[in-house]
């Protein structure tokens, strides 16, 4: 296995696309071509590929920037994009979703089927009584419910507002009663390594007390396990649907009308409602779908995330579906019933595209070789990677075990507020940099700045995006105030992105992560000052410091560093208390992997929690600069307190 250190100080160490053909390369280049000349032009041709009822006039409208509008006066609908343009003709009959359940059970869903769901769906919705005004929240397992939910929505121009499934109680209550949602669709439950885990009681516990009406809770059956149902709020998913007209008209929606809310951390306890409008968006992810991962008719495309992250709603249904993909869509673990699993479910279906994340591919390499080896993947012609950086290591892993070097690998950057892919390689490229996310996507603009907002290169600087783009998020929902302040007051007219980057001599772009108090675990982002407030909630915190801690499979893990009230003790079982409390109040994502109790954390003059510094003392570097701290004694006594209990 190559050594990661050495790879790491060859930064232009490359990889020759295995499967370079010359038309991907001509696709490539002309892409770009056009991007630079004129990028409006370039979103205007690719604009021809979505189904508008009604035109654009004008492709963006900067009149009340940051606040863009796209394809300013078009009329659309997603879900006509999606379903109704594809059985009009040949592919009525092709499958859309290939299910494969946790337990071994396949359904597929053709496009004709999906159509008539969603066209059910959307119909009970409305003799339910929702409203464009209404913002429906799901909270589903990965099936294809979960889906159909998300199009019926889009089909009656109701935003909607996913909730991940693996939040707690709290976490989806927060999430609804800042949506105002008078609906909520879930299932029973889904299914995690053999055992069933219930979703709808979670819903109940979010809904007993609640200061706004909840009207309406639409219920799948998934487990088939009991759920209390009450009398008049909880209905069951196959009543709806048979309540619902076979065709229910696609309402008209404005290029501008939010599409959805999806609620993503940021470096406040509160987090961002991120919204998203129509028309850019799905011309954005149709586009970036298609020529990022050379979309093909006879692919058989499977991303791994969950719908509960923008990856799934981009890249699982949106952008797969609107180019009429062949989409798997898998329920459960990697590792059930055995290691092999994905990879059996690749000979199985006979996947073409596959697209992961890095923390998949490390648990991967850890589990061996061996697993992929035992199984046929020749279906597979191209990779994804997306979360966080790959590193080097795991890139090459990714290319020689799963991809076999035939398989190109597309590293893609983006965020939940990007909506789309922004930095990418594209599948003509004539060769990879294993570790890099490489170019903008063509019409796309990025740079990499120094504090005073001058470009760098050779060195690590803040990422920003020069130019609007179709996809991009609209505003944080109710607080436009936080959208101008978190993202646009920085640098004037840029998009800063919260990640630093690096852009070496040949304009290879290098995300090298998170520059802001969100961390990484597992490719899922979490706001440290969100675990920070729930653990001060607890009667024998004072106050408590969250970090990102390196972690050799999840990229980073969740550390917590704590002091306590006079009176109180960090015992063993202060710790695990601390650890259930965030698990109740966000959900098992950030539960810390470790409490430090410390008698006091190190601050600056001016009272601000140096987490740099508590960060290096947990992943044992050398002392970052102790210069503006108060006390630096504080620092320097848990260094040693924490190398004690370490070593
Ligand atoms: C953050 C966005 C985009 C879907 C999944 C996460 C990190 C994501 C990469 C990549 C380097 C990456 C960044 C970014 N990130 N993909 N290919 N290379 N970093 O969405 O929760 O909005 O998180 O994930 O730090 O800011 P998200």
């Amino acid at each position: 296995m190559l050594n990661q250190r050495k790879l790491n100080i060859v930064p232009s160490y490359r990889v020759d696309n295995p499967s370079l053909d010359q038309e991907a390369r001509k696709t490539a280049m002309r892409l770009r071509e056009m991007g630079r000349e004129d990028p409006l032009n370039f979103w205007a041709e690719m604009s021809r590929e979505v189904d508008w009822f009604q035109s654009w006039k004008k492709v963006l409208d900067e009149s009340n920037a940051p606040f863009y509008s796209w394809f300013v006066g078009g009329k659309l609908n997603v879900s006509y994009n999606c379903l109704d343009r594809h059985i009009a003709g040949w592919r009525r009959n092709k499958a859309a979703l290939i299910f494969e359940s946790e337990r071994g059970e396949s359904r597929v869903l053709t496009y004709q089927d999906l159509y008539r769901e969603v066209n059910r769906l959307a119909s009970g919705l409305l003799k339910l009584g929702v409203k464009r005004e209404d913002v429906v929240t799901i909270y589903m397992p990965m099936i294809p419910e979960a889906v159909i939910a998300m199009l019926a929505c889009s089909r009656i121009g109701v935003p909607h507002s996913v909730v991940f499934g693996g939040f707690s109680a709290d976490a989806l209550r927060n999430r609804l009663a800042d949506a105002c949602s008078r609906f909520v669709i879930t299932a029973d439950g889904g299914f995690r390594r053999g055992r069933a885990f219930s979703l709808k009681e979670n819903v109940d516990r979010a809904l007993r007390e609640t200061s706004w009406a909840v009207e309406k809770v639409v219920v799948a059956s998934n487990t088939g396990e009991a759920v209390s149902m009450r009398e008049g709020r909880d209905l069951w998913f196959t009543d709806v649907l048979a309540q619902g007209e076979l065709y229910c008209q696609p309402e008209m929606v404005d290029a501008e009308d939010p599409l959805f809310i999806l609620y993503s951390s940021g470096t406040t306890g509160k987090p961002k409602g991120i919204l998203h409008t129509t028309g850019g968006y799905l011309v954005g992810v149709h586009t970036t779908y298609k020529y990022t991962f050379d979309h093909r008719e006879e692919d058989v495309y499977w991303c791994t995330a969950d719908i509960g992250w923008i990856t799934g709603h981009s890249y699982i249904v949106y952008g797969p579906l609107s180019n009429g993909a062949t989409v798997l869509l898998y329920e459960g673990s990697p590792d059930y019933p055995a290691q092999d699993r994905f990879w059996s479910i690749i000979e199985k279906y006979q996947v073409s595209v596959f697209y992961t994340a890095p923390t998949a591919v490390r648990l991967f390499m850890k589990w061996g070789e061996k697993c992929p080896a035992a199984h046929d993947l020749s279906s597979l012609r191209l990779l994804g990677s997306v979360g966080e950086p790959i590193n080097p290591e795991a890139w090459l892993w990714y290319y020689r075990h799963i991809g076999k070097e035939r398989c190109p690998v597309m590293d893609t950057w983006w965020q939940t507020e990007t909506g789309m892919f922004l930095i990418t390689p594209l599948p003509g490229e004539e060769s990879f940099v294993p570790g890099a996310a490489m170019h903008p996507f063509p019409g796309v603009e990025v740079d990499v700045l120094n504090e005073r907002g001058e470009p760098v290169r050779g060195e690590q600087g803040y990422l920003v995006v020069k130019r609007p783009w179709p996809a991009m998020f609209r505003t944080l929902y109710h607080d436009p105030e936080r959208y101008l302040n978190t993202y646009w007051k920085r640098y004037e007219g840029f998009y800063l992105a919260g990640d630093g980057a690096k852009k070496d001599e040949d304009g290879i772009i290098w995300v090298t992560g998170r520059i802001d108090d969100v961390i990484n675990v597992s490719g899922h982002r979490i706001g440290t000052a969100e675990i920070e407030s729930v653990l001060v909630e607890h009667e024998a915190v004072a106050e408590a410091a969250v970090i990102g801690k390196k972690h050799e499979i999840k990229g980073q893990a969740v550390a917590a560093f704590v002091t306590l009230k006079e009176g109180y003790n960090g015992t063993q079982e202060l710790e695990e208390k601390l650890k259930g409390l965030v698990v109740s109040r966000i959900g098992a994502l950030a539960r810390p992997e470790e409490i430090f109790f410390s008698a006091e954390l190190p601050k600056t003059r001016s009272g601000k929690i140096m987490r740099r510094l508590l960060r290096d003392i947990a992943e044992g570097n050398v002392l970052g600069d102790t210069t503006t701290l108060m006390d630096p004694q504080v620092v320097a006594s848990i260094k040693e307190k924490y190398g004690s209990l370490a070593g």
